[in-house]
């Protein structure tokens, strides 16, 4: 028996008690004639004591030559502690080591093994079971597993079935590129990851499972940030026989639960935004609603005065910063600097100072007087002490660049808490986009997606204002889900891969197998993926969903420990077919 006790469990009621522990050594501390060694495992740390009086020779020569992360089983008796520590849960006891062994040595860890840690991301990441012994990262990925099975418990008792599907398959367009395998079997030909597993879920509607749910691994090569991995995991559900409002219902419900069950949050009904007010009020299709700073359009208000910029813009808008007026001019400066980063890209930025006696100063009063500022005031709904920041120029370039900038804001001022909640269902999403550089509409959530009712006649004459039945979940200012109700029809799906530019043949040949099948009696259908990661990132209290994934990818989609992707062999090559291809 390796222990008869973790070492987080111990307690002044268990004094006396002979116990068998076993972990790592977080710390020994040698006073010559005593030796204290903090012994941890997962479930907390104990103190251990031997000294020269009370231990064993033998056993007190062995404690001299443990080091750090030494992995060792003792026994011994456990004492009260004489000077006790409060902050430790076994702070009130001991363990006075009768016997010691060293079950395996370890090189002195690269990395301090502490909360605070000296390892900097590259090396934390190199040796991360080094990096998950660590309390943020351990907490991170227990809490994680708390989550998970909250969703698989309360889907499951809601009836959902769990179904897997392949990894092995054919292109999912979900906006990215696929990640593709060769396969050796059938020369030439390569399966794709699925980018999600959107066909199979709903190819499980029309084989009756009428409520399905999968936490399961997607896949795409796209560009990463802090809230996308290249592999990553979606909470994929899909129901029959429902409309928007049941599935609005259903995971408004589920996302209700688990902000009780896990944050013991309370939140009322999650409101409801039109995606295209989002991207009016806010700039941005995942607002942060837990804070104010709503946008004020400012084009009636500031054009045909005599300010070229403002006159030549095709939206003028601003937001009034709580408090702002008390920024000096080498903060604003410092702003303009911000919103000019290539980042950000705004061309620089217009500002009024409200001032407590209520007048106004702002950058431009060459141009405007204090009646035309103080309806800039009422538009963006500035109070005396605040600072209007305006910017100008394209709708949705400028609309973009407003949103960073309120969002940076919002940062600096402290509002953007982890600890509040504000849950925001966006729908009404364009069913299209426009794909500025190639000048072709695709589709803005999937090609599956159905539009509104009615709808479908306006894709021949005006494309982008057709709108779908889509919709996203949105918490703090993150898209923690999406989806949509999905096209039943064969005719109907065929129509809309030809808008998107498939020709008859290629539709066949990627989606021909869903057409087939909605020829055999689909239901109608439709559902929502959540991004797992990044729900558990902000849950717990975070944005970087890194953080919660066990083995993670860095930036370049690397993994820096095991060095992947890496090179295959000459023979792998010639088996897969590919040697000849890449030499051609
Ligand atoms: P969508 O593409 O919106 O929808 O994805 C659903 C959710 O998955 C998360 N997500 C990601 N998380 C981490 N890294 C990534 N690279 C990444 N990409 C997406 C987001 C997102 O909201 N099949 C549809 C769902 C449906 O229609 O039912 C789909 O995949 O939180």
């Amino acid at each position: 028996m390796y222990r008869s006790h973790t070492n987080g469990a111990l307690r002044l009621a268990d004094v006396n008690e002979e116990v068998t522990l076993s972990g790592w050594v977080q710390k020994v501390r040698n006073k010559g004639f005593m030796i204290w060694v903090d012994l941890r495992d997962r479930y907390g740390i104990t103190q251990l004591i031997l000294d020269e009086e009370r231990t064993d020779a033998a056993v007190f020569e062995t404690a001299k030559s443990l080091g750090r992360e030494f992995v060792i089983q003792v026994k011994g008796t456990v004492i009260e502690r004489v000077s006790k520590n409060p902050k430790m849960e076994t702070g009130d006891i001991e363990i006075l080591v009768s016997e010691l062994t060293i079950l395996n040595a370890s090189k002195t860890p690269p990395f301090t093994i502490e909360d605070d840690t000296d390892g900097g991301e590259e090396l934390r990441m190199q040796y991360r079971y080094l990096d998950i012994r660590r309390n943020p990262v351990k907490n991170n990925l227990i809490f994680r597993a708390k989550v998970t099975q909250a969703v698989r418990n309360y889907l499951s008792s809601d009836g959902f079935i769990e179904v897997e599907t392949p990894y092995l398959i054919k292109s999912t367009p979900e906006g990215a590129r696929d990640f593709v395998v060769p396969s050796r079997m059938n020369e030439g030909q390569f399966y794709a990851l699925p980018q999600s597993p959107q066909t199979f879920k709903q190819l499980l509607m029309v084989g009756g499972m009428d409520k399905y749910f999968q936490i399961v691994k997607c896949f795409r090569d796209e560009d990463l940030r802090a809230d996308r991995q290249p592999e990553f995991t979606q909470i994929d559900c899909e129901m029959a026989f429902i409309e928007q409002e049941d599935i609005l219902n259903v995971f408004e419900g589920m996302t209700r639960h688990l902000l009780k069950e896990i944050n013991g949050v309370e939140v009322g009904d999650f409101p409801r935004m039109q995606y295209d007010d989002a991207m009016r009020i806010y700039g941005n299709d995942k607002p942060d609603i837990r804070f104010d700073m709503k946008f004020g359009e400012l084009n009636e208000v500031a054009q045909h005065k005599d300010f070229g910029v403002f006159n030549n813009a095709e939206l003028v808008v601003g937001i009034a910063v709580p408090g702002g007026n008390s920024y000096s001019r080498k903060e604003i400066d410092k702003l303009i600097n911000w919103v000019k980063r290539p980042q950000v890209g705004a061309l620089g930025m217009v500002y009024s100072r409200c001032n407590d006696d209520g007048s106004f100063k702002s950058s431009v009063d060459k141009f405007y007087d204090q009646d035309d500022l103080a309806k800039w005031a009422e538009v963006t709904g500035a109070k005396s002490g605040d600072l209007i920041c305006i910017l100008s120029g394209d709708k949705n370039k400028v609309r973009a660049q407003l949103s960073a900038l309120r969002m940076e804001l919002a940062e600096r001022l402290g509002l953007r808490d982890p600890k509040v909640f504000a849950p925001l269902w966006v729908v009404d999403f364009p069913l299209l986009e426009l794909d500025e550089e190639t000048g072709h509409y695709h589709a803005m959530h999937h090609p599956f997606t159905s539009p509104k009712p009615g709808q479908m006649e306006l894709l021949d004459t005006n494309p982008g204002e057709v709108k779908a039945n889509a919709y996203d979940l949105v918490l703090n200012g993150n898209e923690i889900g999406g989806g949509s109700i999905r096209i039943h029809d064969k005719q109907m799906q065929a129509t809309m891969l030809k808008h998107l530019g498939f020709s008859d043949e290629d539709a066949k040949a990627q989606f021909g197998f869903l057409m087939d099948a909605f020829e055999y009696g689909a239901p109608p259908h439709g559902g929502l993926a959540f991004g797992l990661d990044r729900l558990v990132a902000i849950l717990g209290g975070q944005e970087t969903i890194r953080d919660f994934i066990a083995f993670p990818k860095n930036n370049s989609g690397r993994d820096v420990m095991i060095d992947a992707p890496a090179p295959i062999d000459d023979k792998q090559l010639t088996e897969l077919s590919l040697m000849l291809n890449l030499k051609s």
